[in-house]
């Protein structure tokens, strides 16, 4: 059988963080004294209004739904100063990714990205015959900081998409507005797709205005994170009006289903359960890194600004590998970098933020490791 692209020939998938459940089974231990820290989710759960708002909708569920999320759409372009037509809804900006991918990027055209960074970028893009360019200018490893001039000598002319992710993944790392302007000043023939899946975590609003000046420009949101939906699939983009239009035409009709729609309106009303969410993560991001002070065999990197961290293992007996397996046996679950990050070696593990007692089972699990 002949493929269309390359990249099914040999299919990568995404390695997403270990269920609670398979990892209670595998190794004898409650569910309850389970650590997630592998997917980074919501501490708290889901958003109590969007959770609401949705068990209301159910008897809704026998009607299609608006092709174009409209009531989704209307909430968000008010709640950012954008007009409708200048938002578009996916089941999480995974789905926006995949569809940026094939808008914007001819096969054997080249989509640029900071290495490591979130796999999705490079996986749609193999699959669909597009050239994934993984720019590994964190050279400093003991920030893990993306190089902006290294980034922006690396654009080429048929360099169609960059990528920036602020706050950045794994690392969680911050780049300042001045920064942003400097990579998308400098990929002038792309399109520059700026990923604020974590923005809540940096306690700005992040740089979703930098879409009113910049026709080349789209900014991607998700409700999985802060609003706690990662289970109800919603994320959005906001860019100029013709490349909304694009992602229209190429979007699956129906993409957004009732709940999905409904949940995303009642969510962005729910400030509180954001602000008690962000209050968590900020605080126990402080506390991880006074506990990480008792080890002397991992290193927490310091800087993230995000809801997850990466840990350095100093210790050149061990690597991520053996040390996720270890943590595993002891009920944490986290990512082995060298598996869920291409570009990032067996040197490093990324962590989860999360409850103060998932902050201690890490922290001791890493101290029992033999
Ligand atoms: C950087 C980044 N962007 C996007 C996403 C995808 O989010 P969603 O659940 O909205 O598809 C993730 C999820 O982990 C992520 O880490």
């Amino acid at each position: 059988m002949r493929y269309a692209h390359g990249g099914l020939e040999s299919p990568e998938y995404y390695v997403p963080g270990l269920p609670a459940n398979y990892v209670a089974e595998r190794y004898g231990i409650p569910l309850a004294d389970i650590a997630k820290l592998g997917s980074a989710e919501n501490p708290h759960g889901a958003s109590p209004l969007a959770a609401e708002a949705v068990g209301q909708h159910l008897g809704a569920l026998h009607l299609y739904p608006s092709w174009t999320a409209d009531a989704l759409r209307e909430k968000i372009a008010d709640t950012y100063g954008f007009d409708v037509s200048e938002v578009i809804c996916g089941a999480g900006e995974t789905e926006i990714l995949s569809l940026i991918t094939r808008a914007f990027c001819a096969p054997g055209d080249k989509i640029q990205m900071p290495g490591p960074c979130f796999p999705i970028y490079h996986l749609f893009a193999e699959a669909e015959g597009r050239i994934p360019v993984l720019v590994h200018s964190a050279t400093n490893r003991h920030s893990m900081a993306l190089d902006v001039d290294a980034y922006v000598e690396a654009v080429e002319p048929n360099t169609r998409i960059v990528y920036i992710t602020n706050p950045h993944s794994p690392s969680g790392t911050w780049l300042e507005e001045a920064e942003v302007r400097r990579i998308i000043d400098a990929s002038a023939d792309a399109l520059v797709v700026l990923d604020e899946a974590y923005v809540h975590y940096s306690e700005t609003s992040g740089y979703i205005h930098l879409v009113h000046e910049y026709e080349n420009l789209a900014v991607l949101r998700t409700f999985s994170k802060a609003f706690g939906l990662a289970g109800l699939r919603v994320g959005f983009g906001v860019a100029s009006q013709p490349i909304i239009d694009t992602l229209m035409a190429v979007k699956p009709t129906w993409n957004m289903g009732q709940l999905q729609i409904v949940g995303g309106v009642a969510a962005l009303d729910d400030q509180e359960h954001v602000a008690r969410t962000v209050r968590t993560i900020v605080k126990n991001r402080d506390y991880v890194q006074g506990r990480f002070e008792e080890l002397d065999r991992f290193r927490m990197v310091l800087g993230s600004r995000s809801n997850f961290f990466l840990v350095e293992i100093l210790d050149l007996d061990t690597n991520s590998t053996k040390v996720f397996e270890g943590l595993l046996e002891r009920g944490v679950i986290v990512k082995d970098g060298s598996v869920s990050f291409r570009g990032l070696d067996d040197r490093f593990l990324r962590c989860d933020v999360n409850l103060q007692l998932h902050m201690d089972r890490l922290v001791d699990a890493l101290s029992d490791l033999p």
